[in-house]
């Protein structure tokens, strides 16, 4: 068992900070196939959430970015551009070579055109187990530094031969979350308001009281885990949702009783955050 435990990990691959020029070069570094072998309910989990499938979820929206946005005002589909959206939607494109975000660009368009192949490819790019157990795992960097390689942080850091772990206080609090379900500032100051969540739970959820924290509601809560239910998930909409309806007879003039209803609705928001979003 022990061996191999150790064969298995000699086979689990590592990002490293080199510069990738294809999708599967980028795929072979950030491969997260090989966790299923040890965590196969977490992976499956993750596979039916948003998280595994965060740009092709979202091909129309970077593509008429790049088609309206880019084109209308003349920038190039480059790494600067690109990395606009794909700082929270594809993080391990961070490592990505120009060559490569050209690739991203066209396979962009083909998959919107419809072409299985380019979306096959372009499914590769999500938000996978290493980006949040390891290269995002660390908030406080000023401290503890760089994320090491082929170690997973987690909640616990429980020891195992497959693997180095190593306990991240930070992946179990919002601030966590906050990484990319916030507002983003690209190098050149611009803003992007894609979603602006985490501002929301700040003010008007922890500002007003609320205590529990994203994990909390978003995994934790009815053994949800790594599927991260959201606004396409009936059961946590009718969570978010308080609806109360009053409903009453009256007759509006005296004598003539011309049947009438008054409907009240009453609607209280209880996410721990503004809905909808996104
Ligand atoms: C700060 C991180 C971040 C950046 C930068 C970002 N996004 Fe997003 N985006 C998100 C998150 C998180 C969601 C899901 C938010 C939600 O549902 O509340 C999302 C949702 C979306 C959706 C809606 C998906 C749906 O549910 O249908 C579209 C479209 C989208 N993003 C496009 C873009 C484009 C285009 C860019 C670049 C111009 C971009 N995003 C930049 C984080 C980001
Ligand atoms: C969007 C970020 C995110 C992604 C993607 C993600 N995780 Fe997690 N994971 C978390 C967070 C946050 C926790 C801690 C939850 C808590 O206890 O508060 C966690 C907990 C865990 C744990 C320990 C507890 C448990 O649920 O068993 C394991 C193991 C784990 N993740 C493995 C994985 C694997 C394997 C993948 C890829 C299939 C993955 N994670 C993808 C955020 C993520
Ligand atoms: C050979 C089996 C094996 C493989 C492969 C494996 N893990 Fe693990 N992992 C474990 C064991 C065993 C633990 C100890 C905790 C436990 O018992 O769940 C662990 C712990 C973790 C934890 C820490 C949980 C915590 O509580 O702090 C994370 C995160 C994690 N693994 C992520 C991954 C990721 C990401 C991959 C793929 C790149 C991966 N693992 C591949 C066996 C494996
Ligand atoms: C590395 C960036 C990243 C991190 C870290 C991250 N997310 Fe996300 N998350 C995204 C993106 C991007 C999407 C949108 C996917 C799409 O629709 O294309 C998303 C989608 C979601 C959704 C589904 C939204 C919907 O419209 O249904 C939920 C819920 C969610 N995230 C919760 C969390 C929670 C809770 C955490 C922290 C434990 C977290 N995320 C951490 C990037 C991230
Ligand atoms: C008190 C529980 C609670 C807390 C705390 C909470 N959420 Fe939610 N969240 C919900 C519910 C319920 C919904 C579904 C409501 C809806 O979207 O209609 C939701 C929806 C979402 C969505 C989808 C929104 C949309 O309309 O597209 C995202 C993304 C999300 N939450 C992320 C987060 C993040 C990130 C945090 C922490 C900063 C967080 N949530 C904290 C309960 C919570």
């Amino acid at each position: 068992m022990r061996y191999m435990l150790i064969l298995i990990s000699l086979l689990i691959p590592f990002a490293v900070a080199a510069e990738f020029n294809t999708v599967d070069e980028l795929e072979k570094a950030y491969d997260d196939r090989t966790c299923r072998v040890c965590h196969e309910k977490v992976y499956d989990e993750w596979k039916k959430s948003l998280h595994s499938q965060s740009v092709i979820h979202t091909l129309g929206g970077i593509r008429n970015f790049m088609v309206f946005g880019l084109g209308k005002w003349d920038k190039p589909v480059n790494k600067e551009n690109l990395m606009r959206c794909l700082h929270c939607h594809a993080p391990s494109m961070e490592n990505a070579s120009e060559a490569l975000f050209k690739e991203v660009g066209e396979l962009v368009i083909s998959a919107f055109d419809g072409k299985e192949e380019a979306r096959e490819k372009l499914s590769l790019l999500n938000v996978n187990c290493i980006v949040c157990h390891n290269t995002h795992a660390i908030i406080e960097k000023n401290l503890r530094g760089e994320p090491k390689k082929n170690v997973y942080y987690g909640p616990t850091g429980k020891a195992t031969p497959a693997h180095g772990t190593e306990k991240s206080p930070a992946i179990t609090a919002s601030i966590f979350c906050s990484q990319c379900h916030w507002l983003f500032t690209p190098k050149d100051g611009d803003s992007l308001y894609c979603n602006t969540l985490y501002g929301s739970y700040q003010d008007a959820y922890r500002g007003t009281g609320g205590t529990a924290t994203c994990q909390d509601c978003h995994m934790k809560s009815k053994g949800r885990g790594h599927t991260f239910p959201g606004a396409y998930n009936l059961d946590m909409v009718r969570e978010g949702i308080g609806l109360e309806i009053q409903a009453a007879g009256v007759k509006l003039q005296p004598g003539k009783g011309i049947p009438t209803a008054i409907v009240t609705i009453g609607l209280t928001n209880n996410a721990g955050h503004r809905i909808p979003d996104g």
